[in-house]
């Protein structure tokens, strides 16, 4: 079993936190323990500057050494060479930091899909370049909302949530708006799997890629505000 911990550093640049190496264009780098130590610190304190007498002591750990600067300011360039793509800024003069992409954070390539999987509101993604706009990704709040389990809603339309309620105003302004590629808030009727009546707000946006500007999906949103429709229902029988 692989249980090495990878991290994203930059591109095609990985951190293996368990044998503490790097990987850069499928090579590993040479690195001296030294680097190494420097690294992993950088790397755990990713986007804080770590000053450079902690750079200092943390590798000559004895501190009856006499601080010098110049061995830090080395060690670090020393890295940038090998590995160019980090970018290890100074910080006020006396600090370091690896300055990382937001996508470079592991949270990105490992954790996103469970933390959209555990979000209270309901997340829908769709393909708008496939036919008729399916759904390819839903999490489990929108799911369990319906009483569907995610396999079952994946591969549809949302649409069908709407049952035969199809006669509903708001439905004209989600195709307005997703034809404008703009965002939308609505509330729609919508229909458990047992046919109970769920009042849905939804918010559609456009999602472009960010080189080609071209639309690549749409992002639904979903908040059961069954409670609040009837609430305004009895206040409007009151009026
Ligand atoms: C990402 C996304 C999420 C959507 N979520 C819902 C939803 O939860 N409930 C719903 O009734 N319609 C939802 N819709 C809207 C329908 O899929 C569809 O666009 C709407 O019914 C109007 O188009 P139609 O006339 O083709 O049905 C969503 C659309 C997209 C793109």
């Amino acid at each position: 079993m692989n249980t090495h911990h990878i991290i994203k550093l930059c591109d095609r640049c990985y951190w293996d936190t368990t044998t503490e190496t790097i990987k850069l264009h499928n090579e590993n780098v040479p690195l001296t323990s030294n680097m190494r130590k420097v690294l992993k610190l950088l790397i755990t304190n990713y986007n804080k500057p770590i000053s450079s007498i902690d750079i200092f002591f943390h590798i000559w750990e004895n501190f009856e050494n006499e601080y010098k600067p110049r061995n830090v300011r080395n060690l670090i360039s020393n890295i940038r060479k090998r590995i160019p793509c980090l970018s290890i800024v100074n910080y006020y003069g006396g600090s370091y930091m690896l300055k990382k992409n937001r996508e470079s954070h592991p949270l990105f390539s490992e954790n996103l899909i469970d933390i959209l999987d555990q979000a209270q509101n309901g997340i829908t993604i769709s393909d708008p370049n496939q036919n008729d706009n399916p759904v390819i990704y839903v999490n489990h709040a929108f799911a369990n909302a319906f009483g569907y389990t995610p396999e079952e809603v994946i591969g549809k339309n949302c649409r069908f949530l709407q049952g035969d309620d199809r006669n509903q105003p708001a439905l004209e302004e989600i195709r307005q708006a997703m034809q404008a590629f703009k965002d939308v808030t609505v509330t729609l009727r919508n229909y458990h799997k047992s046919g109970q009546l769920i009042y849905s707000e939804v918010t559609i946006s456009p999602i472009f890629d960010k080189k080609t500007h071209k639309l690549k999906y749409f992002l639904g949103i979903q908040k059961d505000v069954t409670s609040l429709q009837q609430l305004i229902q009895q206040i409007k029988g009151m009026v």
